[in-house]
């Protein structure tokens, strides 16, 4: 069985940053909902293209959509050896649906559930990171100020909630992701090294 984490951080808060390396140094798969919605919409995808504005007004799209791409996105780099160390989701699970519909889909993969990793940053820090990534060159066109504050409401309202579900069954991992992104990188190996099988 492969590990699987996954983190649960709001917007801004380093999960794309942190999966990159966790990726590059502990050879783990990433899979991020939002990088999968966004190259289906660059590589024009009906269903993606669909919802291309509401990701551009920072809302969520249906839970459907998103199961169904993160599912078959993960079977089909799961068909392709070697099997990576571990897999680290950015952005999924999203709301409580989204919650069933993962543990239905670990249990359908060959993977096995290791938590929830909670990053944990305070909302003028994700802010200044968000606006800085738009000033910095702002591909993404969700990093205004009117649709930051939009995701972190968002956030707050629909996935915020799972953090007390996770942490009730004391699979949640709170760390701290202030500081560099190697400073915050230390602080998350101890729980990955810890929770995944020997080689
Ligand atoms: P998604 O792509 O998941 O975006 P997000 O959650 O809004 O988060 P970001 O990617 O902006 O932030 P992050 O936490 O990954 O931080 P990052 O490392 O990038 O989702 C986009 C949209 O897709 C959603 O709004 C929704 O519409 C849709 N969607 C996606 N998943 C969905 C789902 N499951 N259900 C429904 N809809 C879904 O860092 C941010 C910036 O900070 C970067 O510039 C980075 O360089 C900088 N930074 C990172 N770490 C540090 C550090 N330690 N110090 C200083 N700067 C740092």
């Amino acid at each position: 069985m492969i590990p699987a984490f996954f983190f649960l951080g709001p917007p801004g808060s380093g999960k794309g940053t942190q999966s990159a390396l966790i990726q590059e140094r502990l050879n783990y798969m990433h899979l991020s909902s939002g990088e999968l919605l966004r190259d289906a919409i660059s590589h024009g995808v009906p269903a993606a293209l669909e919802v291309q504005d509401q990701i551009n007004r920072g809302e969520l799209v249906s839970d459907e959509l998103i199961h169904a791409m993160v599912h078959d996105e993960l079977k089909h780099l799961l068909d392709q050896p070697p099997l990576p160390s571990g897999v680290i989701f950015d952005g999924f699970p999203r709301t409580v649906r989204q919650a069933e519909m993962m543990d239905r889909l670990v249990a359908d993969l060959p993977l096995e559930f290791k938590g929830m990793i909670n990053l944990i940053v305070p909302e003028s820090i994700l802010v200044e990171r968000l606006l800085q990534r738009e000033t910095d060159g702002g591909k993404r066109k969700d990093d205004n100020e009117e649709t930051i504050r939009n995701r972190l409401r968002i956030w707050r309202e629909k996935t915020h909630p799972l953090e007390d579900y996770y942490r009730d069954h004391n699979c949640l991992f709170d760390v701290d992701g202030v500081g560099d992104m190697e400073e915050v990188f230390s602080r998350l190996l101890p729980i990955l090294r810890l929770n995944a099988h020997p080689a």
